[in-house]
């Protein structure tokens, strides 16, 4: 039975895993965490879609993955037109920050968008939110060295990026020109929901991708036929850094 290949520059696509895992409990995975290349948000496109090629490369050929998803926001914006060119019958997913889905739910239609640098400044992120700007207005908030905080599982550093970057997008709250909806868009930042959320205050809706990621691969596997049924698939997972940080962020977010 062929895997599914997923990565990110981390464990941050653990919380895509996750959604996938709930979506398709009989398909077996393979993830990467690409640690000794991260952060993938403050190294520029060039890298980052080089990185990405070289382990599309390595589960394709080392895994025989049926399909890919790419858990990065980063990733997606740098790399994701190469990959769909390099592999076009490949069953292919990307993430991307859910601003459509924020415009839908925000009342006040002030969004707050908590990112990378390099997906803030990609193009791809850049037509997005042109497609969206006269629909709502988006604060746009890069997080340097959030990710990599997470990722060190540094609880007193994510707190204190938390505090800064939440605080530099503005007030929030229900009454006009206040934010009420955060957009996570980068796939480490789920899993600082609790800090985000204190310093937002409980009012405030977080908006991550896992579901709709899922549901997007569900339905392309299915067009193709890939579908697998057994009771419980399994899950593989690599690294380029350090296997036990890798495990221990996967059984403390996903019970591995
Ligand atoms: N998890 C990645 C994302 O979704 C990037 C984190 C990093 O900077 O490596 O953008």
């Amino acid at each position: 039975m062929k895997p599914i290949g997923v990565f990110d520059s981390g464990v941050g696509g653990l919380s895509i895993l996750k959604a996938l895992r709930a979506a398709l409990p009989g398909e077996d995975f393979v993830y990467l965490a690409d640690t000794r290349h991260a952060p993938y948000g403050e190294r520029g496109d060039d890298y980052v879609a080089d990185r990405s090629r070289a382990i599309f490369r390595q589960l394709i050929e080392e895994h025989a993955v049926k399909s890919m998803v790419v858990a990065c926001n980063t990733a997606t914006a740098a790399a994701i037109h190469l990959l769909r060119r390099d592999y076009p019958g490949l069953p292919l997913v990307g993430v991307e920050p859910a601003l459509k889905p924020a415009v839908a739910r925000s009342r006040t239609k002030r969004i707050g968008v908590l990112a990378t640098r390099g997906t803030l400044q990609s193009a791809k992120f850049g037509a997005l939110h042109d497609s969206l700007k006269e629909q709502a207005e988006f604060v746009l908030q890069p997080c340097d060295g959030l990710a990599a905080a997470i990722e060190a599982d540094d609880l007193e550093q994510v707190d204190a990026l938390c505090a800064k970057y939440i605080r530099a997008i503005g007030e929030y709250g229900s009454a006009p020109g206040q934010v009420d909806t955060l957009v996570l868009g980068c796939t480490h930042y789920p899993f600082a929901q609790a800090q985000l959320l204190a310093h937002a205050g409980p009012g405030v809706t977080l908006i991550e991708t896992g579901e709709p990621v899922a549901r997007q691969t569900h339905r392309l596997l299915e067009a193709a036929g890939l579908l697998e049924a057994q009771d419980q698939g399994r899950v593989e997972l690599l690294t380029t850094g350090s296997p036990a940080a890798l495990q221990a962020a996967a059984s403390r977010w996903l019970g591995l």
